[in-house]
């Protein structure tokens, strides 16, 4: 798999929700951000609104659950339609088990990471997951300036997933921009998240293009 956008709704307009997805008609999926104003400090959407606008667009959803319990939570959002389900290590008590559980129903398992959060402690885990998402914001907020100490951890990461020549896709989500985007994808990340540049932008599917090309360098 070569570079992926994945544009995060989380600043569009959320009460057009489907024309707001029709805007990014070229992106690889749509990354739809689930907080639960308890891991983090505000409030999104759930399963109701996910089952809704997966019937409204072709594009694959990519959940990103920033949701206490999600061991609990995550396999709802792959019934809702979600291609890929995002939780956070922070918040599983039984990540692997979880992992295994999204896989078997039949979605991409996907395990993030907090800007604090180390990506060794999990490298044995690497193989049960289909990506890893390196936050390099707190979580919580679109629009937020790109946190630069997170890049040695998106080279640690993509150096670890080499030594275990394991699949797994490497998404960056926080402040990724024209400005930004290069840094990630020198440093390993194939993946990337991007919210209020995509949605800021006058024509959001052109700036999708642009990411692009820029991550391709
Ligand atoms: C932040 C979310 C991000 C956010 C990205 O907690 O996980 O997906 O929407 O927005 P930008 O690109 O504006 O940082
Ligand atoms: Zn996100």
């Amino acid at each position: 798999m070569g570079i992926q956008i994945t544009p995060s709704i989380l600043n569009a307009d959320l009460a057009s929700l489907s024309a707001e997805v029709a805007r990014i008609g070229s992106a690889d999926w749509v990354h739809v951000d689930v907080m639960d104003g308890h891991f983090v400090p505000n409030l999104t959407l759930g399963v109701p609104v996910i089952e809704s606008l997966a019937r409204s667009t072709d594009l694959p959803l990519d959940a990103h659950l920033m949701i206490d319990d999600p061991d609990r939570w995550a396999p709802a959002y792959v019934e809702a339609g979600c291609g890929s389900v995002t939780f956070h290590v922070e918040a599983a008590k039984a990540p692997i088990r979880l992992a295994r559980e999204i896989r078997a129903k039949g979605a991409r398992a996907s395990m993030a990471l907090k800007p604090a959060t180390p990506i060794d402690p999990y490298e044995d885990l690497l193989a049960e997951l289909d990506m890893v998402l390196i936050m390099t914001v707190e979580p919580g907020f679109g629009g937020q300036k790109f946190l630069d100490l997170c890049l040695p951890k998106i080279r640690r990461a993509r150096e670890l997933m080499d030594k275990h020549g394991v699949e797994t896709w490497l998404q960056v989500d926080g402040g990724v921009s024209l400005e930004t985007i290069e840094r990630c994808a020198e440093a390993g990340a194939d993946v990337f998240v991007a919210g209020s540049a995509v949605y800021a932008a006058d024509d959001p599917d052109r700036m999708v293009a642009e990411l692009r090309a820029r991550a391709e360098g």
